[in-house]
């Protein structure tokens, strides 16, 4: 039997369009709260759509529409987003904004945003004076249309899509005693401006809010090649994201990239090669900031139906990566990490001649660190309980032998790898 490599990176990095990078943040983002689905996507577009009216140039609305898909990068516990969705002002939201604006400033391309992230819930008269004119404003713009987004989202509880167009101005009313204060005049005025546009509202709905958006983009080059360091670091701050989400996931899947590196390492991966399968080990588990917090830190054993929203996480990861990533392995690898050689993984129950070594490589690390790690349900093992799982395993035949071979091998010294504290 013959094992395909995927083909290697033969570029100093890979093209990244930005814009989309952002955008497809705010949709992983949107499995965080299961309820209120594209809320980063829309606020990003009202604010766009509002800078209009306060006469910005393209390049500040663009800044604007991509500084807003990242806002809320530092939620990712269902229950700070039930919170923030629930009340204009909330005494804890400022901890969502402080991490938020720290990952977006661990990643250079993305640092430039961290400061309006960071205020994106501070009140217009408490905005610092370090920060410059424009900045303030940008920030103010996406708290007050993160509020409108929230008062559309309550009045769609209890009516149909068409009805916003005649209640828009209700939906304001709610947010006008807090101008001065909270929000500054003039943004208050440019909204009310745009609001009375039909398309500012229904390009907030589900069927043309991508379309609006891409298009939107589209007027302005965000692409950018970014380097192997940089493309890691966009790796740590969306797994920083994922990790955030529960504590018994931390570290998790930087421990898992770590492994990658080390068993590629071992099996002679050129540079590139193992830079991308430790992007896709760093980021694997992303589709679990859909799976609601009570299941990931579930102490016990899962109930069917938990068992059945944990099994949809490889899928949800490749639409982020593939979307994040396009045109390489990154998303494939990572989604067929539960996969088994005799076919009993999931989500696609393929077989060995469909998987190729890197997710081999990927399966094998993933299961390694898991078992090394301690678990909601279980303590740490030894590193001889974990291999002597993973022989079992493997004489089942749903693990690669050969690679396993070479873990065994090293195994003390990845064990100390799968288990190390700190970044
Ligand atoms: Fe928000
Ligand atoms: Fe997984
Ligand atoms: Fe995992």
């Amino acid at each position: 039997m013959t094992i395909q490599n995927s083909p290697p990176c033969a570029s100093p990095g890979i093209n990244i369009n930005l814009g989309r990078a952002a955008h497809t943040v705010a949709k992983a983002l949107d499995y965080v709260g299961v309820d209120d689905q594209c809320h980063g996507r829309r606020v990003g577009l009202m604010t766009h759509r509002t800078a209009h009216f306060l006469g910005w140039d393209r390049e500040t609305r663009h800044f604007a529409l991509i500084a807003v898909m990242l806002h809320d990068c530092g939620v990712s516990s269902t229950s700070t987003h039930k919170k923030l969705a629930a009340e204009i002002e909330w005494k804890g939201a400022n901890d969502h904004c402080v991490r938020g604006g720290g990952f977006l400033g661990g990643f250079v391309p993305f640092s430039a945003y961290a400061d309006v992230v960071l205020f994106h819930h501070t009140r217009w008269n408490e905005l610092p004076d370090t920060m410059d004119d424009r900045a303030k404003q940008i920030a103010n713009l996406i708290f007050l249309m993160d509020r409108l987004d929230v008062m559309r989202a309550q009045f769609l509880i209890d009516h149909p899509s068409y009805g916003v167009l005649h209640n828009r101005h209700l939906l304001v009313d709610n947010l006008s005693p807090y101008i001065g204060v909270l929000f500054a005049p003039d943004l208050f005025n440019a909204m009310n401006k745009a609001i009375l546009k039909d398309s500012f509202w229904l390009e907030l709905e589900d069927e043309f809010l991508d379309e609006a958006i891409f298009e939107t983009l589209s007027f302005c080059d965000h692409s950018s090649i970014l380097s192997f360091t940089n493309l890691l670091s966009l790796g740590e701050m969306i797994s920083q994201i994922v990790d955030a989400k529960s504590p018994f996931t931390h570290f998790h899947s930087v421990r898992v990239a770590d492994l990658t590196y080390e068993v590629t390492g071992l099996l002679g991966y050129a540079a590139e090669r193992r830079q991308l399968l430790r992007l896709a080990g760093l980021l694997h588990d992303i589709g679990k900031l859909r799976t609601p917090d009570e299941i990931l830190e579930k102490p016990g054993s899962l109930t069917e139906t938990e068992h059945d929203i944990m099994l949809r996480h490889p899928l949800d990861s490749k639409m982020v990566l593939t979307g994040l990533f396009p045109g390489t392995p990154i998303g494939r690898w990572a989604s067929h990490h539960h996969e088994k050689l005799n076919g009993s993984g999931y989500p696609y129950g393929w077989s060995a001649d469909q998987i190729d070594e890197e997710t081999r490589v990927l399966a094998l690390c993933d299961i390694f660190q898991a078992l090394c790690q301690k678990r909601p349900y279980r303590e740490r093992l030894q590193v001889d309980e974990v291999l002597a799982i993973m022989t079992r395993m493997t004489e089942a035949g749903e693990l690669d032998p050969v690679i396993f071979h070479l873990i065994t091998e090293n195994g003390e010294r990845l064990y100390h790898v799968a288990i190390r504290e700190g970044v």
